[in-house]
């Protein structure tokens, strides 16, 4: 299951490659945060959550806000009350494989900050175990990178062949 938040587009699509890249191990789900919405346990064989970097980290009521206000039409945009700070803050704990990611803009990650960081470390609290470094994907002017889709893409392949390759008793 692949849950995402975006206010441009950009982290949907990468959100979408990933999925794509998941798709030859099995049934993939991709899924904006506001549909994840109400689902407590959360019992899948790879959970992958992931969102835009704003003021140097996960997305806030405020930062959210400011997306709409500069004219975001992405599909978070439409209840930006309601983001993965949110959701973390509803699932209950889970065990299984987790991978973050983000979007963020084409700089060094010491002046853009990550999301990721925070994504990763919520997915930590609930008992997933991350099985890649969390990975950014980049944006200029909010438009995705060329070649980050593709590279999202080979991210997620990569992940499912870590998680075919882990014997399921210590998954
Ligand atoms: C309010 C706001 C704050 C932002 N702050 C940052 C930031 O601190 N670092 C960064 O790399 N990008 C920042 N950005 C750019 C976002 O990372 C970019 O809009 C996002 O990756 C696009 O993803 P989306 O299309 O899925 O919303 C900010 C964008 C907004 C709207």
């Amino acid at each position: 299951m692949v849950v995402y938040e975006s206010y441009f587009g950009c982290t949907q699509q990468v959100a979408e490659a990933i999925g794509a890249g998941l798709t030859c191990y099995g049934t993939v789900h991709v899924l904006p945060v506001a549909q994840a919405r109400g689902m407590r346990a959360i019992d899948v064989d790879l959970l992958v959550v992931g969102g835009p970097t704003h003021a140097h980290a996960m997305t806030s009521a405020h930062s959210r806000e400011s997306a709409v206000d500069r004219g975001a039409d992405g599909v978070s945009a439409e209840a930006p009350a309601y983001g993965l700070r949110e959701w973390f803050d509803e699932i209950e704990q889970g065990a299984g494989p987790a991978a973050a990611f983000d979007t963020r803009i084409d700089a060094s990650a010491l002046m853009t900050g990550r999301a990721s960081k925070g994504i990763a470390h919520r997915l930590r609290r609930h008992g997933f175990h991350l099985v890649a470094e969390p990975e950014s994907f980049l944006v200029s002017h909010d438009t995705l990178l060329p070649d980050e889709a593709a590279r999202a893409r080979s991210w997620a392949e990569g992940l499912g062949r870590i998680i075919v390759q882990t014997p399921a008793s210590v998954r």
